[in-house]
């Protein structure tokens, strides 16, 4: 059988957009915080699955926070992610490592404490709302009672809003938390400026493979590959040319 150069032609302009079907836009954040949430993580509520790898999972909270949970801790923020050496540093607003900390496990982040030089002093308190928040911990607090943690060094001599609290103990508040993660291993690829994705048709295995869109520092892309190619719609023609320089 001949094959016409037409059909060779529209073959080629069909897998040309193939592969740029197949390239999901999977480049997210909560908001516009300017934290590029991209492999190995997704939102989970926003994106396909494919764009992401097991245990990776985000959401974005109210306040446009990107939190990841980590069960039984309960969730941290995420204030940066560094993809090339792949660390997050996470805060804690919600005070819920008091509850747990050091001793909690994550199957894929290896975590990393700085605590605290002074140690924060535990109050257990009836409510009273006029309390400043940052002392608040929500995690620990109950329907009925605020849970506060004060830096022990803060002259606690007519604070008025621990009147109603009781000193329950002392306790390192961890400071920076670092969540590490070894596997899947993409930080030589974001080194050249490319992204890791799933690689295609191994659902089973969880391979990864470099890709080459080429990341811009505002979070935008272009196509770079060593050819530069443009599609062409002939007005006379029924079907499209593929014009490489
Ligand atoms: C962490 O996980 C390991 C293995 O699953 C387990 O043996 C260990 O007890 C866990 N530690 C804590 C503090 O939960
Ligand atoms: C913090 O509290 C622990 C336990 O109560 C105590 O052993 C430690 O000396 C305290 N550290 C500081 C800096 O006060
Ligand atoms: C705070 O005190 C109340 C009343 O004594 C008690 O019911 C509650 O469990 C305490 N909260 C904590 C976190 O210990
Ligand atoms: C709440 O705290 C303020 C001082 O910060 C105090 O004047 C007020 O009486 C407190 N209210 C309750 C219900 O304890
Ligand atoms: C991908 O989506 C993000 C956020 O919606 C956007 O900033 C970026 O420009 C998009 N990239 C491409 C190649 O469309």
């Amino acid at each position: 059988m001949k094959v016409s150069s037409k059909t060779v032609r529209c073959l080629f302009y069909f897998m040309f957009i193939a592969e740029l079907g197949a390239s999901l836009n999977c480049t997210t954040s909560c908001g516009n915080r300017g934290v590029d949430i991209r492999f190995p993580f997704w939102i989970k509520d926003r994106q396909p699955d494919q764009c992401g790898y097991p245990g990776f999972a985000l959401s974005c909270n109210e306040g446009d926070d990107i939190v990841v949970e980590l069960p039984p801790a309960g969730k941290l923020h995420i204030e940066k992610i560094d993809y090339r050496n792949q660390v997050i540093l996470a805060s804690d607003p919600q005070r819920c490592l008091l509850r747990q900390h050091p001793n909690f496990n994550s199957s894929v982040f290896n975590i990393q404490f700085e605590m605290s030089k002074i140690n924060f002093t535990i109050f257990n308190c009836s409510l009273n709302n006029t309390r400043p928040p940052n002392w608040m911990a929500p995690c620990l607090s109950t329907v009925n009672y605020d849970v506060l943690a004060v830096d022990s060094e803060l002259s606690i001599e007519g604070k008025e809003s621990l009147l109603s609290c009781t000193k329950m103990y002392d306790l390192p508040v961890p400071r920076d938390i670092r969540l590490s993660w070894s596997s899947p291993n993409c930080g030589s690829c974001e080194a050249t400026g490319k992204q890791c994705r799933l690689r295609k048709n191994s659902i089973t295995e969880l391979e990864t493979e470099c890709y080459g869109w080429h990341r811009q520092d505002k979070g935008a892309f272009s196509f770079k590959y060593s050819v530069h190619c443009s599609v062409f719609i002939a007005p006379s023609f029924s079907f499209f040319y593929l014009v490489c320089i």
